[in-house]
């Protein structure tokens, strides 16, 4: 009878993680089931050991994270630092620095608080395999730990970027005229916030291109049409990107429920940000998916904004905010279709083709979120979403 009860349990428990919708045309859809499920499985019991106060949410997921891909030492990339920034080498010539080769520095995806630049060696040596060129890696602090959070992730990053852009040539023997930067997720967030910063600095050089692999790119929207769509996944919810953003923005993520609803915005916010920066109108009406209706305007919570608006409306959070995108480097930007984040790059590459900077978008109407990162499991769609790096690096470089 028992075991009877305890099957019967554990066959609907399978049931619901593996009755997953799975983007329509995916080469592997039952291996994407499973994988997602395993996932979901340590998504949801973070959650359960969070709500019962044992520990927080994104720390065990930094645990679980910590085991999926292993550390095996990797001797082609050196830990180096760079003005007391850590960063991982990739591609350094033992012949010194008297090449012109190109340069990327590279940031790590992870939702700003997870993972390492070590993690990403595959990924890395994959690019490797296809172009010859010097990787920077940036260890940037994750938000989370020890109480960091915006701007000092990004400050790290900054820091790295500008003495490789200065020293790279005596360094590395890299091109200074011929340098990429780029990154993934967070990543993306941080490689377009790098961008900005740096022309709104007048560094000089500035990057040559910028590489956005699905960026975060605003935290006041989470009712896009892609929000809504993919808002179970796979592998980014809208749970958990809200989560990350917010322990980001603020260092905690007691405000996820509001903000899953739009109410961390006040009224008077919500009217300006969607008039001038994310019109949904300005998105394809075949991406006005069915559960989809245009968002209110007519409430907000004025006391939380005043309390993160802030760092919400900062370019250098939430570079889809900024307010003039003209100068930046030359763009490639990668949005796989079932992704929270799609609708939000797609309106970043509108905005800075008005702005005049060239952009290369890619939409890839089959992938996922975190899709580059899962290369060895999903080969099909993992190549593609890394061949569309290289193949511009190569082209554009
Ligand atoms: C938004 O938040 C405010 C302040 O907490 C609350 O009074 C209001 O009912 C919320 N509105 C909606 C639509 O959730």
């Amino acid at each position: 009878m028992k075991a009877g009860f305890v099957s019967s349990v554990l066959i609907l428990l399978a049931c619901w993680y593996l009755y997953e919708p799975i983007p329509s045309g995916f080469s592997q859809p039952w291996k994407l089931r499973a994988v997602w499920a395993g996932v979901k499985v340590v998504m949801d019991a973070s959650w359960i050991a969070e709500t019962l106060g044992l520990v927080p949410a994104h720390e065990v997921l930094r645990f679980a994270e910590e085991l999926r891909t292993s550390n095996a030492p990797e001797k082609r990339a050196k830990d180096l630092v760079l003005d007391g920034i850590p960063v991982r080498a990739y591609n350094v010539k033992d012949s010194g620095p008297n090449g012109r080769y190109p340069g990327l520095v590279y940031y790590h995806g992870g939702g700003w608080a997870l993972s390492s630049t070590k993690k990403y060696d595959r990924l890395m040596l994959g690019i490797l395999e296809q172009i010859d060129i010097i990787i920077v890696s940036v260890d940037y602090r994750l938000a989370g730990k020890d109480g960091v959070r915006y701007p000092e992730p990004l400050d790290d990053c900054l820091t790295a970027t500008k003495y490789f852009l200065t020293h790279c040539s005596t360094l590395f023997g890299v091109d200074p005229e011929r340098v990429a930067i780029g990154g993934d997720s967070a990543g993306g967030n941080l490689a377009a916030a790098v961008a900005l910063k740096l022309r709104d600095e007048h560094f000089s050089p500035m990057p040559k291109l910028q590489v956005l692999i699905y960026p975060v790119l605003q935290a006041v929207d989470f009712l896009l049409p892609s929000m809504v769509q993919n808002k179970h996944g796979p592998i980014l919810t809208r749970y958990w990107l809200a989560k990350f953003c917010q322990l980001y923005a603020t260092g905690s993520t007691e405000h996820v429920s509001q903000m899953l609803n739009n109410n961390h915005t006040s009224q008077s916010a919500k009217t300006f940000i969607y008039d001038r920066y994310i019109r949904h109108e300005d998105l394809e009406l075949n991406y006005h998916y069915k559960p989809y209706k245009k968002p209110r305007l007519d409430f907000g919570n004025d006391r939380l904004w005043s309390r993160i608006k802030d760092v919400m409306m900062s370019p250098y959070f939430a570079p889809l905010l900024a307010e003039n995108l003209a100068d930046l480097p030359e763009t490639y930007l990668y949005t796989p279709h079932y992704d929270v984040l799609r609708d939000e790059g797609i309106l970043y590459s509108r905005r800075l083709k008005a702005a005049g900077v060239p952009v290369s978008h890619v939409e890839d109407p089959t992938a996922f979120h975190g899709i580059c990162s899962w290369r060895r499991w999903f080969p099909v769609e993992g190549e593609r979403c890394m061949n569309g790096i290289t193949d511009f690096l190569n082209g554009k470089i």
